[in-house]
């Protein structure tokens, strides 16, 4: 029954992605800063047009899955397939890029606030070429649970005791078998969980600072957790929301080229010609 302790921190740093798109980037803001199968997380929140209005215009991807999830904003996805999808408040999109995906994720709103995460979680090898995939997922599609002291949870990805109920999430039967919370607490509150011993673990509070074991963990901070059965944590003396993310790691060399997440450095330069040559997926 081993408690799973803090074991490191990935602070995010202020960095601009797409076209000047403001956003802090904890993981995979260097190479080293990975926690296998999670790739790169970015948290991205403005009241401030000139920080979003700019978007992502169209890009590629290869090799890996991008999990989108919107707290506040209204953005639209379109792809070289054709799909289009709203991200709303409150909903999610899980795109599995497979061999390819060129897209854009673009501002459907000139002003208001947005504030929402990507996470790119990778795929095992014998995967990286399957056919590009997607869920979108409306908020009424990402169930949630209240307890009494008001603290919530909402999940999209893999399952959950919460409170003597099980909660299942619309995303299911990966192979990195992911859990994807958004969890609130009120100041103080408690929240004690079983999750799979082996999967990498972490949280990243995004409101308030978590207090794990006899350490403070501050917010915008990915703090991964070691190996065990259970996670205890809560609240410091103001609320607190954060995400957590659990899957089971690859174990797979990891390289990665902007876009494109491969094996190797031959598959990368492969994706590459693809892309030159309008074979990428
Ligand atoms: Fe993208």
């Amino acid at each position: 029954m081993d408690l799973r302790t803090l074991r490191s921190t990935i602070a995010s740093r202020a960095t601009a992605d797409g076209a000047g798109v403001r956003l802090r980037r904890s993981l995979g803001r260097a190479p080293g800063l990975r926690a296998d199968p999670f790739l790169m997380l970015d948290e991205f929140s403005s009241d401030d047009p000139r920080d979003y209005i700019g978007g992502f215009p169209a890009h590629p991807h290869r090799g890996f899955e991008t999990v989108t999830y919107m707290l506040a904003g209204h953005f639209l996805h379109e792809d070289h397939l054709g799909h289009r999808g709203h991200l709303r408040s409150g909903g999610a999109q899980w795109m599995t890029a497979g061999r390819g995906i060129i897209h854009s994720e673009m501002p459907q709103q000139a002003a208001g606030r947005v504030h929402g995460f990507q996470l790119w979680i990778n795929l095992p090898a014998r995967e990286k070429m399957k056919p590009a995939a997607y869920r979108d997922l409306q908020p009424e599609d990402i169930p949630q649970a209240t307890r009494a002291d008001g603290a919530s949870v909402r999940l999209i990805a893999g399952g959950l005791d919460f409170d003597g109920q099980r909660i299942e999430g619309p995303v299911q039967g990966l192979s990195t078998a992911p859990l994807f919370a958004d969890v609130r607490l009120p100041a103080g509150a408690e929240f004690r969980h079983a999750l799979p011993a082996t999967h990498t673990a972490f949280v990243y509070p995004y409101a308030g600072s978590l207090r794990i074991g006899d350490q403070t963990l501050p917010p915008h901070t990915v703090g991964l957790l070691s190996p065990g059965e259970w996670i205890d944590l809560a609240a410091t003396g103001e609320p607190a929301a954060f995400l957590l993310l659990a899957a089971s790691p690859l174990g797979e060399p990891v390289v990665q080229y902007g876009p494109f997440v491969m094996n190797t450095q031959a598959e990368i330069e492969q994706a590459i010609h693809d892309y030159q040559a309008g074979t990428l997926a």
